[in-house]
């Protein structure tokens, strides 16, 4: 019998509460898993399944102290009390499977170290894609190849809230308001919108494919919120889609960089097909070549299958996370070499910021095409070096109303 104490009864919780208890409690042919206690914020709250009060605590000491506990499933979201918990729980000598990639993204030494000095397991499969097993896959991969590119979708709902714009022509702050309706954006959609949740991801995989930590603050991050349905369809004209992309790369000479940004990308490539809460990763490993994951990135079921599924890996004793090594010592370059064609557009409402965003963008590019709208200017450059763009964006928005940019990519998948 395998005792799990569970630490947060909502989405997720709910979720591995539902597979434990109809899969794995009565089972013939595993070993049956039982949820012994379950730690919540709030115990008189109404829960739409059914559980018994005997089970419910406010007090993580019940869950912490109890020795027939072997693993706590942390669920709770948000740093503390959630990463003080996990820290006892291992030092208490527990396994723990953890969905939280905020807690991950920055301690992910600090808690396998603790994990390995006490001898048990930490996994964090759910903090990445939902439900698409890529941590483990990626640990796969690294035991042959050398992983020099990953790439992807890592976020539902912002994907899902370009999806609808493109489809029904809509602006982006109405479909958000229908998201946020429909529980699909959370009531401060900050961390999707401005990129932290995919930023923490992308840290989480760069991390562990490089073999070295990746500091969030090395991460070049723009956020998503003032793409407009007239950029969606600029795009288009010119055979592109807008997504939002994760990117992390290592380069020949051991530095990576990593970004999060909206992208323009062929209509025709699969990111571009990859619409609504899914997800998308592309893995580049030396000797396997580029590989694809498509999958649920988020919610309850496909979240809480990564979580149980790490449960079982830790129940039939397996611990491919003790795998993980970060000692390279591979250093950040930013993004300042990479040259890419930028599409731009800037909103002006008077004629002085229309004539004067023109002279700023001549005056730095070269060669462009450039069309106009109702007071919008829409750009697309040459290829210029990514800090050019950078400079080329500050002096823009000193000057005009509103300015969205994306790199042009040509040659993804
Ligand atoms: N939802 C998803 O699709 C998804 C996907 C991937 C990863 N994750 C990650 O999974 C984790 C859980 O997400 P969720 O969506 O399930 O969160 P949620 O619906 O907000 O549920 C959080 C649960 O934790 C409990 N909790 C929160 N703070 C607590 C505290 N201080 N003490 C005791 N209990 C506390 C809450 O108790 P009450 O019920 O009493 O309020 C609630 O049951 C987060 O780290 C999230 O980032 C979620």
């Amino acid at each position: 019998m395998i005792r799990i104490g569970l630490l947060g009864l909502g989405t997720v919780g709910q979720g591995v509460f539902e597979i434990v208890n109809e899969r794995f409690l009565k089972t013939s042919n595993k070993e049956p898993i039982i949820i012994t206690k379950v730690l919540v914020r709030d115990k008189s709250k109404k829960r739409s399944l059914q559980i018994s009060d005997d089970l419910i605590t406010e007090n993580f000491d019940d869950i912490v102290n109890d020795k027939d506990i072997d693993i706590v499933v942390s669920v709770m979201g948000g740093m503390e009390p959630e990463l003080t918990y996990i820290k006892r729980s291992l030092k208490a000598g527990k396994h723990v499977v953890t969905a939280n990639k905020e807690i991950i993204s920055r301690h992910i030494v600090d808690l396998l170290d603790l994990a390995k000095n006490n001898k048990v397991s930490l996994m964090f499969e759910a903090a990445v894609g939902g439900g698409i097993p890529i941590i483990s896959s990626i640990i796969q991969i690294l035991k042959t190849n050398k992983i020099n590119r990953i790439q992807g979708i890592l976020n539902g709902t912002t994907n899902y809230i370009l999806t609808k714009i493109t489809r029904e022509k809509r602006q982006f702050d109405d479909v958000l308001k229908e998201a946020q309706k429909i529980g699909f954006a959370e009531a401060d959609p900050t961390a999707d919108i401005d990129g932290y949740d995919i930023m923490r991801k992308i840290c989480i995989l760069s991390s562990i494919a490089f073999k070295t930590v990746i500091d969030e603050n090395n991460v070049h991050m723009r956020g998503i919120g003032n793409v407009t349905y007239e950029d969606i369809e600029n795009a288009g004209k010119h055979g592109y889609i807008i997504k939002y992309l994760a990117q992390g790369l290592l380069h020949d000479d051991n530095k990576y960089s990593v970004s999060v940004t909206p992208i323009l990308i062929k209509k025709a490539s699969v990111i571009s097909n990859v619409n609504e809460e899914n997800n998308i990763i592309l893995i580049q490993g030396d000797i396997i070549g580029e590989m694809c994951f498509i999958g649920k990135g988020a919610g309850k079921n496909a979240t809480a299958n990564a979580v149980v599924s790490d449960v079982l890996q830790v129940a039939a004793g397996i611990n491919d996370y003790a795998l993980l090594r970060f000692d390279s010592n591979a250093l950040s370059c930013g993004i300042d070499g990479i040259q890419n064609e930028y599409y731009i557009r800037v909103s002006t409402e008077n004629f002085d910021q229309f004539a004067k965003s023109i002279d700023i963008v001549y005056e730095s590019v070269k060669k462009l095409k450039l069309s106009y709208s109702k007071g919008k200017i829409f750009f697309i450059t040459e290829k210029i070096a990514s800090s050019e763009m950078k400079n080329l964006y500050t002096k823009l928005t000193q000057c005009a109303h509103d300015v969205f940019y994306a790199r042009m990519e040509n040659n993804l998948m």
